[in-house]
């Protein structure tokens, strides 16, 4: 890739939020690259960057070997704004002071702001006070020649500082977290005011950018993707398809286990509306045949996991086998930090369904969604063009139907499942909730209730639903749904579907339960 015309470099020193100073500087309409500090001389080289930004980090400053930034970066000319461990190597370096330890202060504090700078610049005026995340145990005690403070707070006198004349800025606070809630605002003036940056750097950029690099390392290798039908693999599949075409087959896996009517519309959305290379497994048998009579929740899921594998792997053999396996990870999928001894390390949630795949079929990896958050992957499946519907569709677990259904799952449990799941979502969209939910689904419980209906005895299946707001699904709160909205929803469930003769709504948030029931 040739270097940007106007590209901010931040340097990662290892923060585990480095990843949101690159969403805020994209959020102002400028493009950035982040380099390990390891690499970071020969990245100011090759990036030819407009402005620098330097991270925070887990490391301290006054440790003997801790981690600076070039030389050159200081040298260069170019505006730099040092967050947190970013202010204080620059200070370090540029011949200011560190005093470890002392002065710890985590979580939510107020600075004062002392005087006027580019950097607060519309947003916070001389003798105001404003409310910014810290989360440091170092602070600056001498600033370097040519610096002053431009606000302070109770913990740390040098809360912001300035050299104005070299446009150089260092904040102790982390303006990149929401919490720090004028933080974007104070980034957009770094790229815009100080570094001069147009802002005119968009999905649409980062679209062509996109198929650019997958060109460049696929060249004209064969590529398989693991459609699920979710918006990451389907957003991961069209932009790959977009930039190499018939290169790519997209294999996609029906383990019997999804909802109603899903594997017709997933088929037909890729194969008919995008023309893409598609291959449908129909492998119910296989995975319901499989998981018949097991109830433990862990041998369901290790069980579709192999399979899916198996079953995977087997179909790509079909296709002659392939050199790049594409998946959707996102950003929040791997946690990645900056490793002090060697390159960075990455770890990839231990539910994620197709982990294994890559090493078990030396493959490599294409995974053109890892710097990108949910909500940035839904705008570029609009770039794209996927319809809105599918954009927005809540997620759905790569065991599917099987861990919502305790107990044995047998083929009449799944139609009874699936048949209220879609009354239940068909109320919701009626209502007018869908988008305000971040999942909602129907659980068949392995238990039979006794019920009257019209003049008859019935013995049938208890149904819960369970609806949950969440950000990241990490944590949950069940959803308040009124008392009329769920008798509407128990009404038509008990009367459309057989099978099910009494509804439960389920009001556990996470932690303590989970999501999912299994
Ligand atoms: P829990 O139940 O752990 O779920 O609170 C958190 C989120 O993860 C989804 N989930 C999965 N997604 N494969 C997936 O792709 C899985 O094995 C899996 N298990 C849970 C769940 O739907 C929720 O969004």
């Amino acid at each position: 890739m040739t270097a940007h015309p106007d590209t901010v470099l931040i340097i990662d020193f290892g923060s585990q939020v480095t990843q949101l100073i690159a969403r805020r500087v994209r959020e102002a309409g400028v493009y950035s690259e982040i380099v390990p500090f390891q690499s970071a001389k020969e990245g100011f080289y090759r990036l030819k960057p407009k402005a620098v930004i330097l991270s925070g980090s887990p490391a301290s400053v006054t440790d003997e070997d801790a981690p600076g930034a070039p030389q050159a970066i200081f040298d260069s000319g170019l505006p730099v704004l040092g967050i947190c461990y970013g202010q204080q190597t620059m200070c370090a370096q540029l011949g200011g002071h560190i005093e470890g330890g002392l002065h710890r202060e985590f979580g939510r504090a107020f600075v004062e702001v002392q005087q006027a700078s580019p950097l607060f610049e519309g947003i916070w005026a001389e003798g105001t006070r404003h409310q910014v995340w810290m989360s440091h145990g170092d602070r600056v005690t001498v600033l370097p020649e040519g610096f002053e403070v431009i606000a302070a707070s109770p913990g740390a006198p040098f809360a912001a500082i300035a050299d104005e004349s070299r446009r150089f800025y260092g904040v102790q606070f982390h303006p990149e977290v929401i919490h720090t809630p004028d933080g974007a605002k104070l980034l957009s003036n770094f790229v815009h005011k100080i570094a001069g940056l147009a802002g005119d750097w968009t999905m649409a950029a980062f679209r062509e950018q996109a198929i650019a690099e997958i060109r460049a390392k696929v060249g004209d290798g064969k590529v398989i993707c693991a459609l699920s039908g979710g918006v990451d693999s389907s957003v991961a599949a069209v932009l790959i398809h977009e930039a190499i075409g018939e290169q790519l087959t997209c294999i996609f896996v029906d383990h019997g286990l999804l909802r109603l009517n899903e594997a017709e519309d997933v088929v037909a959305m890729f194969r008919d509306h995008y023309n893409m290379p598609l291959v449908h497994v129909e492998a119910q048998d296989t995975f319901i045949g499989a998981l018949e009579g097991e109830s433990d929740p862990e041998v369901k899921r290790k069980t579709i996991g192999r399979l899916f594998i198996e079953t995977f792997e087997a179909e790509a053999a079909k296709l002659g086998g392939a050199d790049y396996l594409a998946q959707g990870t996102l950003y929040p999928d791997v946690i990645e930090s900056v490793s002090f001894t060697g390159g960075p390390s990455v770890t990839i949630k231990s539910h994620h369904n197709v982990g294994g795949l890559p090493e078990r079929m030396n493959m490599t990896l294409v995974e053109p969604l890892r710097e990108l958050f949910k909500d940035e992957v839904r705008a570029l499946g609009r770039e794209l063009g996927l319809p809105a519907h599918f954009i927005g569709r809540q997620p759905f677990p790569g065991p599917g139907l099987a861990i919502r259904c305790p107990g044995g799952v047998t083929r009449d449990k799944l139609r009874i499942l699936r048949e209220a799941d879609a009354i239940y979502l068909d109320e919701i969209r009626k209502a007018g909730l869908y988008d305000a939910i971040w999942q909602a689904f129907a659980v068949l419980l392995p238990v039979q209730t006794v019920g009257v209906m019209g003049d008859g005895r019935t013995y049938e299946f208890v149904c819960a639903l369970r609806a949950v707001t969440s950000v990241d699904g990490m944590t949950a709160d069940f959803y308040p749904f009124d008392m009329d909205f769920l008798g509407q929803a128990a009404t038509r469930i008990i009367n459309e579907v057989r099978g099910v003769n009494r509804v439960v709504y389920d009001v556990t948030s996470k932690p303590p339960g989970t999501i999912e029931w299994e």
